[in-house]
Parts: C-alpha cells; structure tokens; sequence
C-alpha cells in the first residue's frame, strides 16, 4: 500500500464498496503520508482540471463511472474506454488502468470493479505510477469465485471443528456459538478481495444438526457474518443438509416431489433472504459419503437440486450441487465397481435436467483431490449443465500444510486442459461458461459456475498452519479471476505482497529462495509419495503419511491393486472397467493404450508389470526407486535454502517453516523407505544403483 497511500489520489463514486476503497486508501495515507479526497459536492461545480477541487493535482484517481463530474484525466480515459470497447465492457467487476498526463486512473463500471481495481494497483505498487503504462482491461474468467468452509460449529469427534482443517479452529465459530468478535472474519473478507475471490460457504458440507440449523434459528449468525463480509463484495452461502425438512421443519419425509416439502424450502429460503438480502445460495452434498439425499426417496439428482433451486430463484440465489457421489461401501474383492466412473454415471444422464440456477460442482478429478488424478470426465460430458470445478485448497492429501506444496502448477495444469483435445475448450472455459461449440477461451465471464475450493484458512495466527501456504489460498483466488495467469508470476505476485514490508532489503533473496523451494515442490510431493498417479497409499483416516495398503482391503473404492508381478489399476475398456470411455476422443483413446498413456498417469489408468518401461525410459519399478530417493533429496535441499532466510523475515515466521520442514524430511523419509520397500519386497526387484533399501 506505500505506493499509494503516499500519494494525492480522489475516489469518486458512492456505495458500500466504493466507501470501503476509500477507507483503504485513507488508512494508507495515515500511515504513508498520501492525502485522499472526495470530488466537490457541489455539481454546479466544473472541475477546471485535476488540480480543482482541494488545489492539489491528484496522481491517482478510482472513478466509478458515469458518475456526474470527473477530473479531467478520468474523464479523458472514459471517453477513450468508450470508444475502444463500448461502455458495459467492464460489467460487474471489470476494472480498467490507465495514465494520462501524470495521472493514473482506475475506473469501473460498478463498485466492485473499483474494489478489484484498488488490490490491483496495491500489486503493481509503485509500477502503477510509471510514466509509460498502455492501457489494461481487467475482467474476471469466472464470475463465481468461491472458498468452501467445512468449518463446524461445534468440534466434531473424529474431525475436530474444522474436517480436513490444518490451521487450528474456525474463523466463524467457537465454543458452539458464532464468534463475538468478528474482526478476523473482516480481515479474511479483506485478504480473499485481495485474491479475488467473492463468495464462501460458511460451514461443512457434511452438515450435523447444530450447522443444519444455520438454516433457521441460527440464522443470525449467517447474517452477522454477511454483514461483516459484504464490504469487500463477498456473498454468504450455507451449506445445507437435504433432510432439512424433516430435521428442523419437522415434516415425515424430504421428498423433493412432495407439496410440502417444496413449501417448506420455499419459505425457509424466504427467511433467509430476509435476514441477508444478497444471500448466494446453498451447497448442498447429497447421497454422498453417508449424507442424506434424494436416492433416498427414488428422485434423481434433478429433482432434488431443483427444488432448491425453485425456491432460491425469485431472490437469484443458486444452488452448488455437488457431483462427488459414489459408493462408499464397496466390497474389495468387487473389480468390476470403479469410483472413478460414479460421478459420470449418476450425473451425465441427468444433463439438460437441472434448473438455471443449479451448478453442478465437480471435484476436478475423478477421486478425491488426490496429487494426480486425470481431468474428471463429467466436464465433457455435461453441456447442458452449468459445472463449477472444484478444487481442494486445503493440503488433505498433499501434506496437509506441514508439506510445503505450492498448488498453483497442479491446478493449471487442470485450468488449461482440453477435454477434447485441442478443439474445444479447456476447463478453465468450460468453469467460465463455454459451451463445446465454443473452441476459444472467453475472455470474460460467462453464465458458467466458475471455480470452487476447500479453503485453508483457520484461526492460526499466520492464517494457514504453515505460513507458506498462504501462497494456495492466493493462488486461487488470482487463477479463478485469470486461469492463464503463470503459477510463477502468480508466486512472484504472493511473495512480493507478503515479504515487501518486512523484508524491503533482503526481498530479492526472498524471492530466490521461495521460488528456488516452491516452483517444483509439487511436483517433489508427487515424487515421495504414491507413484504415477495410482493415488492415495496413505494412512486411512487422516490421510496423512504413508500407509500403502492402508486403503487396499477397505470400503472406500481406492485401491492400488500390486502384486508380486506388477500394479495400478485397470480402467481401459478392452480388459478393466471402461472408466476410459468416458472421455471424448481424443483422451478416450490415449488414456485407453499403454502406448499413449501418460506416464504421470500410468498407474491411474493400467496395471502394468514392474518392468514395464515408461516414455521416459526408465522401468516402472526403477522410478519408483529414483523418484523416491530424489524427492527426499528435494526435501532436504529445501530445508537448506530455507536457512538462508534466518535474520531476513520475521523470526516468527522462519522459526515456523523451518519446524515444518523438518518434519517434512521426516515425513517424506518414511514415505520413501515404505514405498520403496514395499515395491521391493513385492516385486524382488533391486535398485539398480544399488541404495539402500530396508
Ligand atoms: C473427502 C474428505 C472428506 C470430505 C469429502 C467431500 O472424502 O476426506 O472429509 O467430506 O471429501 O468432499 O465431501
């Protein structure tokens, strides 16, 4: 903020968010010496020029337009912008940069476009006031850009209060009651505005009875966190359980089809908009790991999203279904069940049946975020439907923010895939509203459902658990606004932001080092742990370390299958469960050969003996060995760059990484000899460098 607040800037415009980006500006000229102003009130009053109203020339000015008087160099931009890229171009949250005669100039058509405009010039910094800066249009790819909170309000037995939650307890509630002081809620408001981000769900998709009653005697709460976020344009959504009629409404059935049951949503839903009129929706998982749903009642998935989505519609609220829907109670010995096909199978017949407000929200891979899954199959499959991809923030299968794991690679690679090839759009587009029709990105927002994920964020003083992760949370926000965006610049962007005022000298060394340790650590992650994307291999439960059969006899569908001769799992058509088919050409094809599978994907897709050689040359068993022992060389060597940062950054925040990097090296130490000796013992195969393997 120092480049801003120490200078002369105007804000013209009024609402809420306009208020909130002068309070921003005006906090940062207290502490940076700046001066802000407010046009005339006067409308008789032609402002001569920028040096007008208060005698000072202004070197910034946010002008949310049209607005009656702009200082001159606003105005010249908005005459340019017109004519450029005709008015409505920035739309509800576009923003538009530019300098004109020493002046820099924001404007936006609608108030959070300034709000959007504001964080932006706080990233450029003091490049914002270059003497030669061409013109930029900003408009997010997606207009719903959303964190879901599987926060709860009381702590649950096994899950503690926040499931899969590595940052200590919620942000919203303690003690089985919404927080009294909702400052750091504010401040969260104020950090994810900063990422991009615009809505939340405020408690757990697997909703116990105390969050389900958020839905009605509880509301308040839902309001007072409403309120508090609503200055930084971020929507409240509740995730809600689908038996809500007969757990609070007291009625014999939830029966989407039944008369009363559509009322009572109906006038449940009525309530809510009463009490938080800007309220987004509700999250709804349904017939899913034990929740319960519309199966339960012979309805399909249509039927029960809709009757959501009828009484959330007269207020414009949407419903996030989600698609993560599958048998949790397999039978092991069963080959012929696969969950990678579940959510295909359930939702893809339903498409062209969901109402306009419903969103199909689909894990972006078909598992369960796992550190390499293919692209999920239901984003091809489904284009009468508007689908939000979901992504997992929180680190529950990629080490759980004791690993340092920079997710932004993993969720690009994701973002710009092609489900059909290079023809139609990526997934990025398909989350932004294109249609298969459509071969080109779009460059703003469609009517798609846009991006989804599990936050990160808990009461923990430095937000994330591990302060390093805070780069995730940013990420996202900044790859939902643009999914072209380089997880490297992206990176830059995150640490030039949390370092700059604490460590203005040593920022060049900050910068070395974190890129040095996070560009590739998730791809070190991938090394250390379950190989060419069988998945999972970890300790049932809490999912953290290595367990490699710890899933093999279960319930859960997530198997590795290896024996003494070879290991991974059969998808293909001609001899596994088909899950290939499900793809479009081209992939159906690719993924269905040996030949053309990825290697990355190797195991995700075929059993495969251990000698079998991968593209990249080496056997099957061989890359385990040598990724395994790299990944923990990585590891290592990250530990050693971190220490090169004592006495730069804040004590606090070094002597924190540095403990979690040391079990880190534990961590993927014991990853390393399981893995490895478990392959070893299976297959008798040695390593052919001859390391030491237990
Ligand atoms: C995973 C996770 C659960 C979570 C579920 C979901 O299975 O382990 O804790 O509830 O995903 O996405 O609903």
């Amino acid at each position: 903020f120092r480049a801003l607040g120490s200078r002369r800037s105007l804000v013209c415009g009024e609402g809420t968010l306009v208020d909130t980006v002068r309070d921003e500006i005006a906090r940062a000229c207290v502490r940076y010496g700046g001066s802000t102003d407010r046009p005339h009130p006067r409308p008789d009053r032609r402002p001569a020029d920028d040096r007008s109203a208060a005698g000072t020339a202004y070197d910034l000015v946010l002008a949310l337009v049209p607005a009656g008087l702009l200082p001159i160099a606003a105005a010249a931009v908005d005459v340019v912008y017109r004519r450029r890229y005709g008015a409505g171009t920035l739309g509800e949250e576009g923003f538009l940069l530019a300098r004109h005669t020493e002046v820099t100039v924001v404007l936006a058509e609608a108030p959070a476009g300034l709000l959007y405009g504001l964080f932006h010039l706080v990233r450029l910094g003091e490049s914002a006031f270059g003497l030669t800066r061409p013109m930029e249009l900003h408009r997010p790819a997606m207009r719903l850009r959303m964190l879901n909170h599987w926060d709860n309000i009381d702590v649950h037995p096994v899950m503690g209060q926040v499931e899969r939650g590595y940052a200590g307890g919620s942000i919203f509630w303690q003690d089985g009651a919404r927080r009294e002081d909702l400052t750091r809620v504010g401040a969260y408001g104020r950090l994810l505005a900063a990422c991009g981000v615009n809505a939340v769900s405020v408690n757990n998709v697997n909703v116990h009875a105390t969050e389900a009653r958020l839905l009605t005697d509880r509301l308040g709460d839902v309001a007072a966190i409403a309120d508090v976020l609503r200055p930084y344009g971020i929507r409240v959504h509740l995730s809600v359980s689908f038996a809500a009629p007969v757990m609070l409404g007291g009625l014999s059935s939830a029966d989407p089809l039944d008369e009363a049951v559509r009322e009572w949503w109906a006038d449940a839903t009525k309530r809510v908009y009463e009490s938080v009129p800007d309220f987004g929706g509700y999250v709804v998982k349904a017939d899913s790991e034990g929740q319960p749903g519309p199966f339960g009642y012979g309805r399909s998935h249509a039927d029960g999203a809709n009757v959501l989505a009828d009484a959330l519609s007269p207020y414009g609220g949407v419903v996030h279904w989600r698609a993560f829907v599958y048998n949790h109670r397999q039978d092991w010995r069963d080959r012929s069940t696969d969950r990678a096909r579940a959510a295909h199978d359930h939702f893809v017949p339903l498409d062209g049946q969901f109402r306009d407000n419903v969103i199909l929200q689909v894990k972006h891979g078909p598992m369960d975020f796992q550190t390499r899954e293919p692209v999920s199959p239901v984003i091809a499959g489904m284009p009468g439907t508007r689908l939000a991809v979901e992504l997992q923030v929180t680190q529950e299968y990629t080490g759980q923010q004791r690993h340092i794991c920079y997710l932004a690679p993993w969720w690009s690679e994701v973002l710009g895939f092609g489900p059909w090839g290079d023809d139609g759009p990526t997934v990025a587009a398909v989350a932004a509203g294109a249609s298969v029709g459509d071969a080109a990105e779009r460059g703003a927002a469609g009517d798609g459902g846009g991006l989804v994920a599990v936050s990160n964020v808990g009461d923990d003083p430095f937000w994330t658990g591990h302060p390093l992760a805070q780069a995730n949370l940013y990420a996202f926000g900044r790859l939902a606004w643009d999914p072209r965006l380089a997880p490297t610049a992206v990176l830059d962007e995150w640490i030039e932001l949390t370092f700059a005022a604490s460590a203005p000298n040593g920022l060049g060394l900050v910068r070395r080092v974190l890129r040095a340790i996070m560009d590739d650590s998730w791809r070190t992650y991938e090394r250390y742990t379950a190989p060419l994307g069988v998945g999972f291999m970890v300790h049932p439960g809490d999912h953290y370390g290595p367990d490699v059969d710890g899933y093999e006899y279960s319930r859960w569908g997530t198997y590795h299958f290896a024996d003494r001769d070879g290991v991974g799992v059969d998808r293909t058509r001609a001899s596994g469960t088909a899950f290939t088919g499900q793809f479009p050409p081209p992939w159906r094809d690719v993924y269905e050969s040996v030949e053309s599978c990825p290697d990355e994907l190797l195991l995700f897709f075929h059993h495969v003996p251990y000698g079998h050689v991968l593209h990249s040359g080496s056997t099957v068993i061989q890359h385990i060995y040598d990724t395994h022992f790299a990944g923990v060389e990585q590891v290592v060597a990250m530990r050693q760059q971190w220490e090169r940062l004592a006495g730069v950054i804040d004590p606090g925040v070094h002597a924190r990484v540095r403990e979690r990097l040391d079990e880190q090296v534990r961590c993927a130490t014991e990853w390393r000899d399981q893995i490895n000796t478990y392959f070893f013992r299976k297959s008798g195969v040695p390593d052919a460098h001859g390391r030491r393997i237990h």
